[in-house]
This record gives structure tokens, sequence and C-alpha cells, in this order.
């Protein structure tokens, strides 16, 4: 049995790229997603839990994969006044969550996730502009800047505010390196391996290009569970990005 003690330098470079990948668990009922969440682990360890799971019993299941060991990822999208947040953070922490989605678009909202998580080990990662989202998009919300600059402003607000890392798309990937550094952690949906539709999504990447951009995490949905075979594209999406980290 391999296990993390006898693992082989190949072996490892393959838990290491599976350690950065979320496959986000966009499913209608809870028995879908635990059933393809045992068709993925292993190798896949962090699974995202989004708007539709939550609605469907999904907040169960986050408590269930949290004490089974697995990684969890609320992506509850967070956006009220501070002491709704703040409330709402400290309950999310108690399900022992991994990570937590708070929009960042006002220090009050950031700030009060930060009070909410106290001395959990949640992490906090700010969204920034929304992967299906364009400049015409942003201009019809009365925001004139191009998406990058919302996203290194949306990043700066999140960071000051104490927030552990953000959300954007791979293509704002190295400008946040470039400007932060290693201090926020860069998780990024938006991710297409070659050949895979976009769908909705409007500012993507390939797994190789979000990583060589500085992407710490890649969020994956449709392209793992809409596929015939999801074991199948998740390991090929996992050799991609032990290629790109080699690299
Ligand atoms: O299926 P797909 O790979 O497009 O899924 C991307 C996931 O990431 C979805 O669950 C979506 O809600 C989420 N997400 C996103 N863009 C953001 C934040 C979250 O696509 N800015």
């Amino acid at each position: 049995m391999t296990t993390p003690e006898n693992l082989g330098p190949g072996d490892a470079a393959r838990a290491d790229a599976a350690g950065r990948l979320f496959v986000a668990l966009d499913l209608a009922s809870v028995d879908a997603a635990r059933a393809l969440v045992e068709q993925l682990s292993p190798p896949i360890t962090s699974f995202k839990i989004g708007l539709e799971l939550i609605y469907a019993g999904g907040i169960d299941l986050a408590r269930e994969l949290a004490a089974g060991g697995h990684e969890v990822f609320l992506d509850a999208k967070l956006l009220d006044i501070g002491n709704t947040v703040e409330r709402a953070t400290d309950q999310i922490a108690g399900l022992g969550a991994r990570y937590l989605t708070i929009h960042a678009t006002d220090t009050k909202t950031l700030t009060a996730a930060v009070r909410g998580r106290g001395a959990s080990p949640l992490r906090l990662l700010g969204v920034t502009v929304m992967t299906n989202l364009d400049f015409r998009d942003l201009s019809e919300q009365g925001v004139t800047r191009p998406p990058r600059e919302m996203v290194l402003h949306r990043a700066r607000l999140a960071l000051d505010a104490g927030l552990d890392g953000v959300i954007a798309s791979p293509q704002e990937a190295g400008a946040l390196r470039e400007t932060f550094g290693t201090s926020l952690e860069i998780v990024t949906p938006g991710v297409r391996p070659a050949g895979t539709q976009a769908g909705d999504q409007s500012r993507t990447a390939t797994p190789t290009d979000a990583i060589a951009a500085g992407a710490d995490k890649l969020v994956i949905g449709r392209p793992i569970t809409a596929a015939d075979d999801p074991p199948a594209a998740a390991g090929k999406i996992i050799d991609e990005i032990a290629l790109a980290l080699a690299r």
C-alpha cells in the first residue's frame, strides 16, 4: 500500500499536485456529491462545496467530509452586514471547513469575517472579480476599471483586512504574485484543460498556464464532474499540474 512514508519521488510529486486541486462539487444532491468524492479520493483530498450543493444539504456533507479528513472549501461567498458575516463565519469555522470565501468588496465585510473565524484554522479567501465577468460586465456594475486592476485593488483590501488569500482568474495570477509575493494564497477557478468547454467562464487558462502564472491552488468543476470518466479526467489534470510544477 502507498502511504506518505513510502512514497517514491514521482508519487510525492503527484501527491503534491493532487493537493493543489480543489474539485468543485457542483451537483444537485448530497448523494451524487458523496459518490463523486468516493470515486475521486484518493488521490483528490480537497473538495469545494458551493451554492448549489449548500442549498441541497451540503452543510452536513461539509461536516462529514471534514470529519473524514478531507480538506473542505466552503464557497459561501459571504456578503452582508458585518454582524451577520461575523456570526456566519463563526458557524462555518465550527463545521471544520478549511477554506471560506467572502466577497472582497469592502473592508467592513472582510474584517467581520476575520473576527468571526477567531482562533480557528479556517482560511479566508477574498473573491476579487468573478471569473465569468469581463470588462463590459463590470461597467454594468458601475465599475470603470478593467478586471485586472479591480482584482489587485480588492486583493489589497483582503490582505489589509487580514485574509489569507484571494480567488481570481488564472489571467490575474501573475500580476497578483508580482504585487503581493507569497503574502497571499492565490486560488484560481476558470481553469480549463486544453480541449474542454469554457462554459460560462470568461477569463480562463489551462492548468499549466495557471500554475506557471503563480496559482497555488486550482478550482476545477465541470471538466471533471461532467466528464465521462471523472477519475481519468482528474488524473490527467493532476499529471498536468505535476508537470507544470516540475518546470
Ligand atoms: O465548472 P467550473 O470549473 O467552471 O467551476 C468553477 C467553480 O468555481 C464554480 O463552483 C464556481 O462557483 C466557482 N467560482 C468561480 N469564479 C469565482 C469564484 C468561484 O468560477 N470568482
